[in-house]
């Protein structure tokens, strides 16, 4: 569905992404692994138009979205791919309910007396109970923020779903429940899924594809089997979470 042919990003003369070629099958979860500051979050931002690239192509369903420079074409092309943040990024303002038929306002028709049915499907899909839409985002745990967050990019029916790092901040059963999430909406509504991570436990759960950036590159990709097999010591010391080997943590230098 998705094809990404050396894409190039740099910022001044950094060079983040360097030569990423990947593909993305329809109906799959994708995971993209890798270190903090590999250039996880700026590959997605790529992928939905957030950031121009610098170099290379983003076909998605044979067209190169990176030469799409009209403004409503690219609004089209972002109402099929919904995009969970790795902040959550919910309005403290508005209750879960408003939250959750934010997008709707501005990328849909779907008229106003449709809302509250939409708000009960969506925080079901997440697991939530619809008493829920009244309670402000402050009164909400972590967990149940992301649920929100997710139940919201739910409401505007993506094709494809991209989380940045969703596990990440969560307790250990909280990240269980998350991923068991995933699983369920790719089950449920036949989604592609993009999740960007650095938790193992997660990938190995989730993924029927996993890709390993480093150093702006795919370093390998393949099955959650082909990485534990692995004999690439990068992808080992990253899988085992070692301090030793050849991925030298730059401690100091950032
Ligand atoms: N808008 C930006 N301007 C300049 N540098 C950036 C910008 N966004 C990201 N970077 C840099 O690109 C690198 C990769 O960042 P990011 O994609 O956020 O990494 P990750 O999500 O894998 O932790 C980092 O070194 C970061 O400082
Ligand atoms: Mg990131």
């Amino acid at each position: 569905m998705i094809e990404i042919k050396h894409l190039q990003k740099t910022f001044g003369e950094k060079h983040v992404l360097k030569d990423v070629n990947l593909n993305i099958p329809k109906g799959k979860t994708t995971c993209i692994l890798g270190g903090s500051g590999s250039g996880k979050s700026t590959l997605i931002k790529c992928l939905i138009g957030l950031l121009e690239v610098s170099g290379g192509q983003i076909l998605v369903d044979g067209r190169d979205i990176t030469k799409i420079t009209s403004e409503v074409k690219l609004a089209a092309l972002r109402r099929r791919f919904g995009y969970l943040f790795q902040e959550g990024a919910l309005f403290d303002s508005m209750s879960v309910g408003q939250n959750v038929t934010f997008g709707l306002k501005y990328l849909t028709d779907v008229p106003e007396k449709d809302y509250p049915k939409i708000i009960k499907e969506k925080l079901a899909l997440v697991g939530l109970r619809e008493d829920v839409a009244k309670l402000n985002p402050s009164e909400l745990s972590g967990g149940m923020k992301k649920r929100v967050s997710l139940a919201r990019v739910l409401a505007v029916e993506p094709e494809v779903i991209l989380y940045d790092e969703p596990t990440t901040g969560l307790d250990p059963i909280m990240s269980d429940i998350i991923s068991d999430l995933i699983i369920d909406l790719k089950a449920k509504l036949g989604v592609t899924s993009i999740v960007i991570t650095h938790d193992m436990h997660s990938a190995f759960k989730i993924a029927d594809y996993i890709a390993f950036l480093y150093e702006g590159n795919i370093l390998l990709y393949g099955t959650p089997e082909d990485f534990r097999k692995t004999d690439n010591p990068y992808v080992k010391q990253f899988v085992t979470g070692s301090s030793h080997g050849p991925i030298q943590m730059k401690l100091m230098k950032e």
